[in-house]
């Protein structure tokens, strides 16, 4: 098997993952990636190439502004430079979590989202009904001069008392087993642009 070096924030989430199910990095991302990968989400909205989201999947899936109001599009390797870097990055997080904590991930999906100002996604779990894949749930944030009064925060629930708020900032990585943690984005007075995806086990 190929091993690799573990870089020390990979071994953070890990470690985080490992104890509390959930980790956070304020700076996961070079700068001139989450410049590039702001850009590149724009740029699809203004050519209208991101779609309402959905709630469930397959033909059970409907679009239901009041559940969720982001726009979409999935992330494809070999269409653009700083997706492949994402790509990358995540295949290095996939690479080190199999060889840590032996989850057997199979692979990664993900989607830009984009939340036009007002734009929620009410409480949820990142799992189908139907379809029990999605083990981690990885959210990369780009959004440069977020401030607290912009709103927007991905409100995760620790339990009945607790709840955590995670600023969509620039750079913040927000990495969580999805099964475990109910979670909810709460609008925004801004366009809040993001990367959400899933580290998917074997059907
Ligand atoms: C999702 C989601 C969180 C966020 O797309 O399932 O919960 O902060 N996104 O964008
Ligand atoms: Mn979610």
């Amino acid at each position: 098997m190929n091993t690799l070096a573990i870089s020390p924030i990979c071994a953070r989430i890990v470690d985080d993952l490992a104890t509390q199910g959930w980790s956070q990095h304020d700076f996961f991302m070079p700068e001139d990636l989450t410049t590039q990968l702001a850009k590149e989400c724009r740029q699809r909205a203004q050519r209208g190439q991101l779609e309402l989201a959905g709630v469930g999947r397959g033909v059970a899936k409907v679009v239901h502004s009041g559940i969720r109001g982001d726009q979409i599009q999935w992330l494809e390797e070999g269409q653009n430079t700083s997706v492949d870097g994402y790509l990358a990055l995540m295949e290095q997080l996939r690479r080190v979590i199999n060889q840590t904590l032996f989850l057997g991930l199979e692979d990664f999906e993900g989607h830009f989202a984009l939340y036009p100002p007002g734009a929620f996604y009410k409480k949820h779990l990142d799992r189908f009904r139907d379809d029990d894949r999605r083990v981690v749930t990885c959210v990369a944030y780009l959004n440069e001069h977020w401030l607290p009064e912009h709103g927007g925060a991905l409100r995760m629930y620790l339990d009945e008392q607790q709840t955590h708020d995670v600023m969509p900032l620039a750079g913040t990585l927000v990495v969580f087993m999805s099964e475990q943690w109910p979670h909810e984005v709460l609008p925004a007075s801004r366009d809040r642009l993001s990367i959400t995806g899933w580290l998917r086990r074997r059907a």
